[in-house]
């Protein structure tokens, strides 16, 4: 789809679409991610992975290695660095060991990094790091996630386990309806176009990295702490990024590649495969959730418990809170909400997009919709009369809380009202149709920014900003920030954007990046159009303004703050394949100002379309024999692609500026895949009339 650029009359140029500033740059190949850009006398770091899943490192053999043509150098636990872990870095949380990689020599999961082969040439390093014989002292593995094991417990991280008020067991004994299942989503990757990448390189002391990362403040800061530098002396670049999903955080490459840089004295560059970053990049963990709804006969809930169980490693806790999304679509008289964990024998989960909210709503959103039948009540009628007044856990006001309007707007588009409610009652020849809908949401939250916005001789601006563009558009809406506030035409203004020397930022992740960074670039770009003299003269080097939003932002913990959204979509069913076809989806949404609505169209369609991916074809199936994954690699691992995915994918959204954003933002990055699956999942159950409560909905759980 080609759309000529706009020349958006100043001001407003806020809201009009733009293709993206750096399109051409991107389709010419004149782009440089993070494996492109150059430096003299680079060498190549290949892993080599443990092909155990638990045990010790009783040997390597590293001398036939390095005896290889071109290799270098073999790190490992016996040669490396010690790194300082224990640290709460600037999200809040621990670093997770599987980062910090030779620092023992415990093996925690299968597809470990036990070793860095580096040599002249990637190949070089690929063959020696293939040829280099390790051998381990194996112990009994333990990979098997199921909800009744004893050894879960209630989440201890940052974000509170359990929520709960109210007598739960008296209230849904008092329920004229009670719905009581399990749902299960499966292992899911991220699958990004680019592989992880990372290039090191001390630099007279001070380590100059480039990665592919979606937070450069972020990774800057761990490293200083790691290596125990002054924060001075680390310098991160990531000017392209083909994607991140959750996954690009500190990693395994950058932390081997710095390590490996100061023992040679040369830049060193490792690049994940796409089998390694299956176990080395972190992943969504399966689920196994609990929901329990009890309502009156005219369907308001007096009951809701939602336990979500997740894995984790033996090494990290991280949670993937399902049950999260409870705590702020619906209210009940007595209310719970629980994330367990339970640690295996596998690599440690991480964020991947909307984590919690995507499992969650599957499950919360399937529920209701079971709550719907056995009421009697229309879906989105269910919905409607459960919309709560204020956040059902924190008690907070909503700043803006637009599921009612995402609803309606959505039921007039895709002509929910001529539905017939009975299942398994429209065929279309072998095919059984079915429409189903889901409600959405995530949190909209801000990170503290600085940006610095330079008015330059020419009559041109330049906004420097340590943001990364992780293929969201981001570097294009903030040049239309910055163009609204200086009230510019957008061709006048340049974003320079992901480099750590451009001061500390937010991260492009949990739906934040062009809200924190759009927050700092409007306040110095608004502040800079002040300062300007109309005809006045500019100094040679311009007049620059810095912005830093540590203060402003603090306001927005005062109310419950997310994006909301109705998910809708058409199925058919093949009765004698199993087969489940998308057929058409709509998603419309209340998710702040938008910013472009090019680019936004396309996060949220992206999200939906993952969402249909969610339901119908993700899934990583771990072996227990050996604890690694079965088919990790993109033809094992199915994510949908164009054939599995209609034409008739649409995002619209509802008026819904956050009113406390000096733009108006509130993220829309998550949002699209939450209640996606539910909604597919909704109208397998309304096309067959049985309920698919495990996902993907794979053809033969269909039959
Ligand atoms: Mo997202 S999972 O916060 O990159």
């Amino acid at each position: 789809m080609t759309v000529a650029p706009q020349r958006p009359a100043a001001p407003g140029v806020v809201g009009t679409a733009h293709t993206r500033v750096e399109g051409r740059d991107k389709v010419t190949g004149a782009a440089r991610y993070g494996g492109d850009i150059p430096f003299a006398g680079l060498v190549h770091g290949t892993f080599v992975l443990s092909t155990v899943a638990r045990g010790r490192i009783r040997s390597l053999d590293t001398a036939p290695v390095l005896a290889m043509p071109g290799v270098l150098a073999v790190l490992h636990h016996g040669n490396a660095p010690r790194l300082a872990g224990d640290y709460v870095g600037m999200l809040g949380v621990r670093p997770d060991p599987t980062a910090l990689v030779f620092q023992h020599d415990r093996v925690p999961h299968a597809g470990w990094p036990v070793a860095l082969v580096v040599a002249e040439t990637p190949e070089q390093a690929r063959a020696a790091a293939d040829a280099l014989a390790v051998s381990y002292e194996e112990e009994p593995h333990d990979v098997a996630l199921s909800a009744d094991r004893p050894d879960a417990y209630p989440a201890e991280g940052h974000m509170p386990g359990v929520t709960e008020k109210g007598d739960l067991e008296a209230e849904l004994a008092a329920s004229a309806h009670v719905v009581d299942a399990e749902y299960t989503t499966p292992e899911e990757h991220h699958a990004m176009m680019e592989p992880h990448v990372a290039t090191a390189w001390w630099d007279g002391g001070r380590l100059d990295l480039v990665d592919s990362d979606q937070g450069i403040t972020w990774v800057a800061d761990e490293f200083a702490r790691m290596f125990s530098l002054d924060p001075s002396a680390v310098r991160v670049r990531s000017e392209h990024v083909g994607g991140g999903f959750g996954s690009k955080g500190v990693r395994a490459p950058q932390v081997a590649a710095a390590m490996a840089a100061a023992q040679l004295d040369r830049p060193v560059r490792v690049t994940l495969t796409r089998r390694q970053m299956f176990s080395v990049t972190g992943y969504r963990s399966p689920t196994v959730q609990r929901v329990r709804l009890g309502a009156g006969p005219d369907g308001r809930l007096r009951a809701l418990e939602h336990v979500s169980l997740n894995q984790t490693s033996t090494v990290y806790e991280f949670v993937e809170p399902g049950a999260g999304v409870a705590r702020t679509m619906y209210d009940a008289t007595a209310h719970r909400t629980e994330n367990r964990v339970v640690r295996l024998d596998v690599p440690s989960p991480t964020w991947v997009r909307a984590p919690g909210e995507a499992p969650g709503s599957f499950a919360l959103e399937c529920a209701l919709d079971e709550l719907a039948e056995k009421c009697g009540v229309d879906p989105i009628d269910l919905r409607l009369r459960n919309e709560p007044e204020t956040g059902p856990v924190s008690g907070l006001p909503f700043a803006s809380r637009n599921v009612a309007a995402c609803f309606r707007e959505g039921a007039r588009r895709f002509g929910w009202d001529a539905r017939d409610p009975r299942p398994g009652v429209r065929r279309d020849g072998r095919w059984l149709l079915g429409t189903g809908t889901a409600a959405a949401s995530f949190p909209a939250g801000a990170l503290p920014s600085t940006a610095a916005v330079t008015a330059d001789a020419d009559g041109t601006f330049t906004v420097r900003i340590s943001a990364s563009d992780i293929g969201t558009g981001a570097r294009t809406a903030l040049t239309l920030i910055a163009a609204d506030a200086l009230r510019v035409p957008a061709e006048r203004v340049r974003v320079h954007l992901g480099d750590s020397d451009f001061g500390p930022s937010g991260i492009a992740a949990g739906s934040m990046g062009t809200r924190s960074w759009g927050w700092a670039v409007a306040a110095a770009a608004g502040e800079l159009r002040e300062r300007l003299v109309p005809g006045g003269e500019l100094p040679p080097e311009g007049i620059t303004v810095r912005s830093d939003t540590t203060q402003a932002i603090a306001a927005l913990a005062a109310k419950e703050r997310h994006t909301w959204g109705a998910q809708f979509a058409e199925v058919a069913v093949d009765v004698s394949t199993g087969e489940v076809r998308v057929r058409r989806m709509l998603g419309v949404f209340a998710a702040g100002r938008i910013v472009n609505p090019l680019t936004a169209r396309n996060q949220l369609v992206g999200g939906m379309t993952w969402g249909i991916s969610m339901a119908l074809h993700e899934e990583a199936v771990r072996d227990a024999a050996s604890g690694a994954l079965y088919g990790a690699d993109l033809a094992g691992y199915h994510v949908a692609t164009h054939a599995d995915v209609p034409a008739d994918v649409e995002a619209v959204w509802v008026d819904d500026h956050d009113p406390d954003d000096p733009v108006g933002i509130k993220g829309i990055g998550e949002v699209g895949i939450v209640g996606a699956a539910a909604a597919v999942a909704n109208a397998v159950w309304h096309a067959t009339g049985v309920r698919h409560r495990a996902l993907p909905i794979r053809p033969d759980r269909v039959l």
